[in-house]
């Protein structure tokens, strides 16, 4: 086990830049997740500290080492990707001993890894199968198995999980998490699903067009958005961005340069509200029910402003109603459309 530590890390593809200095420290044991959209550069990042990719300028130490330029084999890390990279002519068992004979690890210490990971995993039964014998949830096991077995300094993982449907993902999710806690190997995961990031990080890294907007953990990067587009990427439904101006008149008191202002949509109350909260008319244009919550698509009286407010699906509501919302202070994320970041 070891920290990671990134130092104004850029990558160059020519002359187009894919990173553009990322700082940061994983500390050992910890579980970084970076989630950003696609092509903001996570799997550039991923690809360097694993050494398949070269570094362009600044600094990658492990365990207080200097790695730029050391040869992947050498770098103690496992990396695990989504399409498994399992050779298809080996069984499961040869699949997990492949890496472990070329490090020349004795026989026996061989046989106990591969007991201790299967049983980890449960993936027992199937040591003699080949990876076409198996389902995509046990082949992803097994790539995890064979990640496992070399006890690494570090794992990493670059969205592990996008090729198995949505209730296997949930799954497995809950197994890397669990696996993760229990081993504490220092791992860095890469997805471009919020959700998934929200639940598997002790720290989350929001990544966008090669730089970090912010890192924290998750119920603090949740809760306290710094950035407009922090704001509208974590969470589900995304959190609405409304202009100023698009509210009518509102006498809150908000800072100064506030311009732009972010609303969950499980912040906006239908019907009645108190006296030092937002309020405005909308229209009910649309509702999705997705269980105990309903999903309101509203659009603001006197503009083309559309919302949407999460409220709970026993309250009475039809489409072409006309609602009144409101939002208490706590509710509101204010921002600034010129510097993209938050003004409180
Ligand atoms: N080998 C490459 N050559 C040139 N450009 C690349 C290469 N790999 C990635 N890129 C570019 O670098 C940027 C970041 O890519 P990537 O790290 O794969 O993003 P992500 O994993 O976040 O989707 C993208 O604009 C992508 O097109
Ligand atoms: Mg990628």
């Amino acid at each position: 086990m070891a920290a990671i530590e990134l130092i104004d890390l850029k990558k160059n593809y020519g002359p187009v830049p894919a990173v553009k200095g990322i700082n940061l420290t994983v500390a050992d044991g910890e579980m970084i997740v970076l989630v950003g959209p696609s092509g903001c550069g996570k799997s550039t990042l991923l690809r360097m500290i694993a050494g398949l990719e070269a570094i362009s300028s600044g600094h990658l130490r492990i365990a207080g080492s200097e790695v730029g330029h050391v040869d992947p084999a050498d770098r103690d890390i496992a990396m695990v990707f989504q399409n498994y990279a399992l050779y298809p002519h080996m069984t499961v068992r040869q699949n997990l001993e492949y890496g472990l004979k070329n490090r020349r690890v004795p026989r026996h210490e061989i046989g106990r890894r591969i007991a201790d990971a299967a049983d980890i995993l449960e993936i027992g039964e199937f040591l003699e199968r080949r990876p076409r014998q198996l389902s995509g949830g046990q082949r992803q096991r097994v790539a995890m198995g064979r990640a496992i077995v070399r006890n690494p300094a570090a794992f990493l993982f670059d969205e592990p999980l996008s090729n198995l449907d949505a209730k296997l993902r949930l799954q497995m999710r809950v197994e890397i998490r669990r696996l993760q806690r229990q081993l504490k190997t220092t791992s860095l995961y890469v997805t471009h699903d919020q959700l998934e990031a929200m639940t598997l990080a002790d720290r989350l890294v929001v990544m966008n067009g090669g730089r970090i907007e912010q890192v924290g953990t998750p119920i603090e990067v949740y809760r306290r958005p710094e950035t407009v587009f922090v704001a509208g990427f974590i969470g589900s439904p995304p959190m609405n961005l409304v202009c100023l101006d698009e509210l009518g008149p509102c006498t809150l008191a908000l800072p100064r340069e506030t311009n732009l202002i972010g609303i969950r949509p499980g912040a906006i109350k239908l019907g009645k509200g108190a006296a030092d909260d937002l309020g405005f008319d909308a229209n009910v244009e649309l509702i999705e029910t997705v269980g105990d919550e309903n999903n309101v698509h509203l659009r603001i009286d006197g503009t083309d402003k559309r919302l949407v407010a999460s409220v709970p699906s026993d309250q009475r509501l039809r489409e072409g109603d006309r609602v009144t919302c409101y939002v208490g202070i706590d509710g509101l994320h204010p921002f600034n459309t010129a510097t993209g970041r938050r003004t409180d």
